[in-house]
């Protein structure tokens, strides 16, 4: 028996966990050695921040230095650029007296906190106590570039939820700042990626935002069922089990290749599997996974008004583009047709829904298992 865990999710996946990918960290590797800036946009759960950590790791070396930072928890102009401040000065020296000498050269007035964080993966937090009354965004917006000329080396700075950025309290002002100077940054190279398809669409595609045509865009596709197969049957041959390639298959299909929701519910058929995985191990799980689910779908749901359910319904029922036909409407109840629009950027925003050309979606294949069951 192996000890290793045989799934990995919740947490990005690494090494051996990490599959395909292999045109798009092709991709990565090549913009993040040429300095060119990219823009990574899929929805969550995808594995944007495996994929980036993936290729992080590959090109970080003296020449190219990798920086990465999460902008989640950011929730102004300021807090961001404490947090870039800290990961660029932090990430680009290996040593405290390092970063913090390179603190005193281009950050002055500084008054760094240093505290040992609790969470042993994380050394140090870092809290720079950076305000607009001690630093111009300009002053600290400048620090990469000025790091990299130091150091002689070139920055990819990656940043993780960036779609934060465009919820910013004069975002658009913001953005500005950054645009204007990012692009002159020679040395320095921006990846940024998020998850919130409507808003990372706005900030890039659309022309009166400044990060229209920032860069390379990738919109990242789920991996292929032909490239989860082997390793979910792979991994259960590993703990002495065995797993069908037809229900590895199925496992794939029930989530829509969803990469958190492929590597869960092949932990729970693992779980429910005695030797070898059955039908019926297959469906005792996608129960499991209903039920690990149901109060997060019940507290997404339960403030929705009727037409906003109905046109759930309509979507369950395989309806994607024709919402506004006289007799779609009638069906499903879903009012007027000026009605239309509203539903669905009132569940574009909640996120419960998504487009392609194909049309609108459930955004959670899970969801859309839990609610066919629940109102149908
Ligand atoms: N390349 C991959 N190989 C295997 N599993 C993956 C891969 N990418 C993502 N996953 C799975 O999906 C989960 C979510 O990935 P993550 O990178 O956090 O997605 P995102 O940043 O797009 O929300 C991971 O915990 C892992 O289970
Ligand atoms: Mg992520």
């Amino acid at each position: 028996m192996c000890k290793q865990k045989p799934f990995v999710f919740g947490m990005p996946a690494a090494n051996e966990y990490f599959i395909g990918r292999e045109k798009e960290v092709k991709r990565l590797v090549a913009n993040f050695t040429n300095g060119i800036n990219t823009i990574l946009i899929s929805p969550r759960r995808y594995g944007k921040t495996s994929l980036v950590k993936h290729v992080a790791q590959m090109v970080n070396s003296a020449e190219v230095k990798v920086v990465y930072l999460d902008a989640f928890a950011c929730r102004s102009e300021y807090d961001f650029y404490n947090q870039l401040s800290a990961a660029v000065l932090q990430q680009t020296s290996t040593k405290i007296d390092e970063w913090r000498q390179t603190a005193a050269d281009f950050l002055s007035r500084l008054m760094p906190k240093i505290s040992f964080s609790p969470d042993p993966s994380q050394e140090i937090s870092l809290s720079l106590g950076i305000t607009a009354k001690t630093h111009t965004p300009e002053a600290v917006l400048a620090l990469p570039q000025q790091i990299a000329e130091k150091q002689n080396c070139r920055i990819v700075v990656c940043i993780d939820e960036f779609q934060q950025i465009g919820e910013f309290p004069d975002s658009l002002t913001v953005q500005k700042r950054m645009r204007s100077v990012w692009q002159h940054q020679n040395r320095v190279s921006y990846c940024m990626f998020g998850s919130k398809k409507h808003l990372m669409n706005t900030m890039f595609q659309n022309r009166s935002y400044p990060f229209f045509k920032f860069g390379d865009m990738l919109f990242l596709e789920s991996i292929p069922a032909e490239t989860w197969v082997p390793f979910l049957c792979q991994q259960f041959a590993k703990v002495g089990k065995t797993l069908p390639e037809a229900i590895a298959r199925k496992i794939c299909e029930t989530v829509g290749c969803n990469s958190q929701y492929v590597q869960q519910l092949a932990y729970l058929t693992l779980l429910n599997t005695d030797k070898e995985a059955t039908e019926a191990d297959f469906e005792a799980s996608v129960n499991d996974l209903l039920v690990e689910n149901e109060m997060l779908f019940i507290s997404q749901t339960e403030k929705l008004t009727t037409f906003q359910l109905n046109f759930l319904r309509a979507i369950k029922s395989g309806i994607r583009k024709d919402f506004g036909f006289a007799d779609v409407r009638d069906e499903y109840g879903l009012g007027s047709a000026s009605n239309i629009n509203r539903l669905k950027s009132a569940l574009v925003e909640r996120e419960l829904i998504d487009y392609d050309i194909e049309g609108y979606d459930f955004a959670d294949p899970v969801m859309k298992i839990w609610f066919g069951r629940k109102f149908f």
